[in-house]
This record gives structure tokens, C-alpha cells and sequence, in this order.
């Protein structure tokens, strides 16, 4: 597979554009890991290292993981996966490319991590509430506006009771244009968390440290009374 450190999006962002255009948002991510496992196209996410904004997260504010489950939402080629199995999680992170998640298995060939390949949108009813903890990093942002309050809806009743949702994604303002793929999220939108009922235990909007820096939100929330 070809990997970028400096993320062309171009591809990615024709994908996106002609399967969103026949009715298929998300069938453009099996195409684009099929085609760069052939060479010939990149992933621009895949930076082949866990998130450095899931690892500031967890120096300051780490949670208890022993005998508890973790899923990861859209995990991409595993990196994510692997850390929170390193932290001890039983882990689960599922991806809808198959490609996607045959590249975690053959990857990290010892594993503890369940690799599923499986739809946000669709998602298995036993993983309804079956989560001590759930990441979603980057996911609802390369999905249309228009599925984000339903992908969310499934992401959160992934949680727990008690449990935890970490959420990181691209930030704008409501007057700010939309953008191109990756399209940034609000805080509104970000909001429908809690119009579901979760609970917000931090919020942030801040500058991360890529190069150049890229606005993000990092939002914790809980399932449950305090
Ligand atoms: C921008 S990448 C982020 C990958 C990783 N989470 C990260 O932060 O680097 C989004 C990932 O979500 C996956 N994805 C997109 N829509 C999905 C869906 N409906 N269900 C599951 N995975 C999805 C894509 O295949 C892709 O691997």
C-alpha cells in the first residue's frame, strides 16, 4: 500500500464526489484502500501511527480500562485499535472497507484486537450498549451532513452504561464554508450528542499539531447520572 505524509486529497476527494453523486456516500472508501493497496492511489489519513490528539487526551485524562471493553469507530488501519489494546481494552474497531480492515489483520498479525468490517450506519444490534469506552476520530466528517445525526445516534448507543465516547473531528464555525473532504464539523451539529442524551464532560476546540495546524473538537461524554 502507498502511504502519504504529506496528504494528497485529490482522489479522495473525486471518489467521494462521484459515489456521493449515485447515491453511494460511503462506498468510495473500499475503492480508494482496494486502489492503494494496488499502488495507485493514497490514503491521505493513514499516517501509520495511533492519533497524537487521542495520545494528549489520554496523558492527561487516561481511562480505567482494566477488564473493560473498547470500540473504535471507522478505525482505518488499526493504529487507534492497537493502542487502546496496549491500555488494556478488549478492543473491538470496525471499518466499512473490507480492504481497510483486511490491512489491520495482516498488519498486526498477533493481535488482540477484533478487526470487523462493518457499517457505522448498519451497525450489529449486539453492539448496542457493549462499549466501556468508544473513539470516534475522524469518521463523521467524511460523511455527508446529512447521515452525520444518524451515525451519531449508532456511535452513542454503542456506550455503556457508564460508559465513555471520545470524539475528535474537524472544527468550524457556522458561518465558516463548508469546505471540501474532510468537511469540518460545528459545535451545533456536534450538540446532537447530547440532544440523545449523553452527557458532555469536556469540550474542546483547539489547534492541533499538524503542519500547518488543523482546528479540531475533542469532546468527552458519558451514558449515565453522575
Ligand atoms: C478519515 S478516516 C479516519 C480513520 C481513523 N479513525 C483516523 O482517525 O485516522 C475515516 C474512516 O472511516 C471509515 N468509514 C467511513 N464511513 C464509515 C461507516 N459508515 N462505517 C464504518 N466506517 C466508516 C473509512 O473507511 C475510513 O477508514
Amino acid at each position: 500500500m502507498m502511504l502519504s505524509r504529506m496528504p494528497d486529497r485529490t482522489r479522495a476527494r473525486q471518489l467521494a464526489a462521484e459515489y456521493i453523486a449515485k447515491g453511494d456516500p460511503t462506498g468510495w472508501f473500499e475503492r480508494l484502500y482496494r486502489e492503494a493497496d494496488e499502488g495507485k492511489s493514497i490514503v491521505p489519513w493513514a499516517e501509520l501511527r495511533p492519533s497524537p490528539n487521542l495520545l494528549n487526551f489520554w496523558r492527561d485524562q487516561p481511562i480505567p480500562s482494566a477488564g473493560k471493553t473498547a470500540v473504535t469507530v471507522g478505525c482505518g488501519l488499526g493504529d487507534d485499535a492497537e493502542q487502546l489494546a496496549e491500555w488494556g481494552f478488549a478492543t473491538t474497531a470496525f471499518d466499512v472497507s473490507e480492504s481497510a480492515i483486511q490491512s489491520c489483520r495482516s498488519r498486526f498479525l498477533d493481535s488482540r484486537v477484533e478487526y470487523v468490517a462493518a457499517d457505522l450506519l448498519q451497525p450489529p444490534d449486539s453492539w448496542f450498549r457493549a462499549f466501556d469506552f468508544v473513539l470516534e476520530s475522524n469518521t463523521l466528517q467524511v460523511l455527508p451532513p446529512e447521515l452525520r445525526a444518524r451515525a451519531m445516534e449508532n456511535a452513542a448507543g454503542f456506550v455503556a452504561e457508564d460508559g465513555r465516547l471520545l470524539v475528535i473531528a474537524r472544527a468550524r464555525d457556522e458561518n465558516d464554508p463548508r469546505g471540501e473532504m474532510p468537511w469540518p464539523l460545528t459545535r451545533r451539529e456536534l450538540n446532537h450528542f447530547t440532544e440523545i442524551g449523553l452527557r458532555e464532560l469536556s469540550f474542546e476546540d483547539f489547534l492541533d499539531s499538524e503542519d500547518p495546524p488543523v482546528r479540531r473538537f475533542r469532546a468527552l461524554y458519558a451514558n449515565g447520572v453522575e
